[in-house]
């Protein structure tokens, strides 16, 4: 295999706290942040994901572009673990100081609305809306003074697409845009900004867990190039807006789905004067 061609040092000297970065779409953006030249938090929870992050602790270490990388253990589920993660990320670093935050780690509970429980409803919630809140508060406080602070949540198009058996967890990226949106209008007079990034079908274990026909709809009607997305499709979006390029972008969800940004078309057609509405629950660019 070729060597990695080495990316531009832009996000030397920066500190960053990825969620949920042992796998999937998280480990590709820290490490993609790291190859930049971050330091970077990598958050985690499941004693299975131990080897996983050693491995990219490993593999970061092995970049020596100026990088660093260390992990915390924590269930983002419990009120405590924001600011576990926040004290562990300024200690590992040995600063008072984060510029980049992002929040991925999210679950999907895929089910009929009619199984939905209320444990089952409170934690999607916990961790794909109440997480996010506390820890973006937690790292507001030690955002550099001078500006350049940089919140990234990651969303997903179910936000809007009206997936069946999503409802509870498009809710809860629905509601992690509006977060975003409000958040860069309290942070913008002090120079940071805050962003969504809606990735599409993605390859990883979430992705997995769903039903193979269906992802197989979403992948056939993506656009680009009629394929599933990578971690480093994400990560290279998510790595220009920690970036100070994107310094004039907030309050913006930028979809990363290869042109799917609706997952469901309502087709209105006229057929001898009676009105059908036609759902198409696939991914269509429109
Ligand atoms: N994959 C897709 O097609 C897709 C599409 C749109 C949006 N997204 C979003 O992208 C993000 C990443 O998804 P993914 O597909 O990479 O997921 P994934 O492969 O299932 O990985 C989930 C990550 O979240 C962490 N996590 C889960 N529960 C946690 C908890 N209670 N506390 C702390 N961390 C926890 C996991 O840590 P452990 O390894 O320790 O369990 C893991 O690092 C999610 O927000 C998801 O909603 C994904």
């Amino acid at each position: 295999m070729a060597a990695a061609i080495p990316k531009p040092p832009s996000l030397a000297g920066k500190v960053a706290i990825v969620t949920g970065a042992s796998r999937g779409i998280g480990e590709a953006i820290a490490f993609d942040l790291a190859s930049r030249g971050a330091s970077v938090m990598i958050t985690y929870t499941s004693a299975s994901s131990e080897a996983k992050v050693e491995n990219l602790i490993a593999r970061i270490g092995s970049l020596k572009n100026g990088s660093s990388a260390a992990s915390v253990k924590a269930d983002l589920a419990l009120p405590s673990s924001p600011q576990q993660i926040v004290d562990a990320t300024l200690s590992a670093f040995a600063t008072e100081t984060i510029h980049i935050l992002v929040n991925n780690a999210g679950i999907a509970d895929n089910k009929p609305m009619v199984d939905m429980n209320a444990g089952d409803f409170d934690s999607t919630l916990l961790l794909n809306l109440r997480a996010p809140f506390f820890l973006t508060q937690g790292v507001r406080k030690h955002f550099p003074s001078t500006g350049g602070g940089r919140v990234i949540n990651i969303s997903s198009v179910a936000a809007r697409g009206g997936f069946p058996n999503g409802s509870v967890y498009g809710a809860s990226k629905a509601g992690l845009e509006a977060l975003t949106r409000s958040w860069a209008s309290e942070f913008g007079p002090a120079g940071h900004t805050v962003n969504a990034v809606s990735p599409g079908a993605t390859q990883s274990d979430m992705l997995d867990q769903l039903d193979k026909a269906f992802v197989d709809s979403l992948r056939k009607s993506t656009p680009m190039e009629n394929r599933l997305g990578t971690g480093q499709d994400i990560a290279d979006i998510v790595s220009w807006l920690a970036s100070e390029e994107s310094r004039w972008v907030t309050g913006q969800t930028i979809a990363a789905a290869g042109g799917c940004i609706e997952s469901i078309v309502i087709v209105v057609s006229s057929i001898a004067g009676e009105i059908f509405v036609i759902r198409d629950c696939s991914c269509k660019f429109i």
